[in-house]
């Protein structure tokens, strides 16, 4: 039987009211706008399209949405730094979002450091990621792993317990979803790939939830993830982004092949994507309640 296509733009037109409403109570009752502020360096199209469809959504939402442009040329570490400290000394921004990937040569940690954790709707500081550590939710969760948890149980699929391949490091996708579903708030076993991991193929048959964050295909194959790589019934996950020609990008998993052997899959454009950006609005609203003294929104999934 073929997979449960877990459909991300379904999941979200189901969050949208139940976000809608939480943007009313705030603009209504509290008076509140929330106001997100992206900083966008270089001129990177998919950078530019992912911080585009953020503050769409914003707007849509009734949000102030905002983008500060930097030139790569002029995007040094004491210019992203005083830019930071200018949103977070502005009381009207209530989230600030460092649209990654920056120049290779920027030190990204200590910008991470530097964003007020109260408006850090990414939840890349130190002061955040301590949160989901330590198997709590914390302020915020980072946005793409909030949007697969929300996905993995808007299409009910259990986690309690199973087996999880996770591949990939990064700050905002890899490493968060490695610690959260392996962590109390999900108790999967988790086991964390990357590019120095042997046997990966071995590792992903004996998972029931693979979730794929690497966004590179090894040589000579055109993806990371393959059919013969998927125990048949499991669920596939693709957070996988990056370019395979000019204007055309691919994920990690190979889908057409993967959703006849797996039970669940997400698509990819489709999947992940658009659950990461409902997963900023999430966190956008949560600061915004923070800052009014609310405790976090909730949602039906
Ligand atoms: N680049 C691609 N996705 C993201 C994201 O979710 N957050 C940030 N900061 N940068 C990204």
């Amino acid at each position: 039987m073929p997979a449960i296509i877990m459909d991300g733009r379904k999941a979200g037109d189901f969050l949208k009211p139940y976000l809608l409403a939480h943007a009313q109570e705030l603009a209504e009752r509290r008076h509140f706008t929330p106001h997100l502020a992206a900083i966008l360096v270089g001129d990177d199209p998919a950078s530019a399209q992912y911080v585009k469809n953020k503050q769409r959504l914003a707007q849509d939402l009734g949000f102030k949405s905002s983008t500060i442009r930097i030139a790569t040329a002029d995007a040094t570490s004491d210019r992203l730094r005083e830019t930071i400290a200018r949103l977070n000394d502005d009381p009207d921004v209530t989230g600030i979002l460092l649209q990654l990937p920056l120049p290779s040569g920027i030190d990204v940690f200590p910008l991470f450091d530097a964003i007020d954790p109260m408006k850090d709707v990414d939840s890349v500081g130190a002061a955040s990621i301590s949160g989901f550590y330590r198997g709590q939710w914390g302020r915020f969760i980072p946005c793409t792993p909030r949007g697969v948890l929300t996905l993995l149980d808007f299409y009910k699929t259990p986690v309690d317990g199973k087996r999880a391949a996770v591949i990939g490091r990064s700050d905002i996708a890899g490493k968060p979803m490695a610690l959260i579903l392996g962590g109390r708030l999900r108790n999967a076993t988790v086991t964390w790939c990357h590019r120095h991991t042997r046997d990966l193929e071995d590792i992903c048959r004996e998972s029931d939830i693979i979730v794929s964050c690497a966004g590179v295909a090894p040589p000579g194959r055109d993806f990371l993830i393959t059919a013969d790589m998927v125990k048949p019934g499991a669920c596939v996950i693709d957070v996988g982004f990056r370019r395979i020609a000019p204007g055309r990008f691919a994920g990690d998993v190979d889908y057409a092949a993967v959703r006849e052997v797996a039970g669940w899959i997400t698509p990819n454009p489709g999947g992940t994507g658009p659950m990461t950006v409902i997963a900023l609005m999430q966190n956008l609203i949560d600061a915004a309640r923070y800052r009014l003294g609310m405790p976090r929104a909730e949602y039906p999934v």
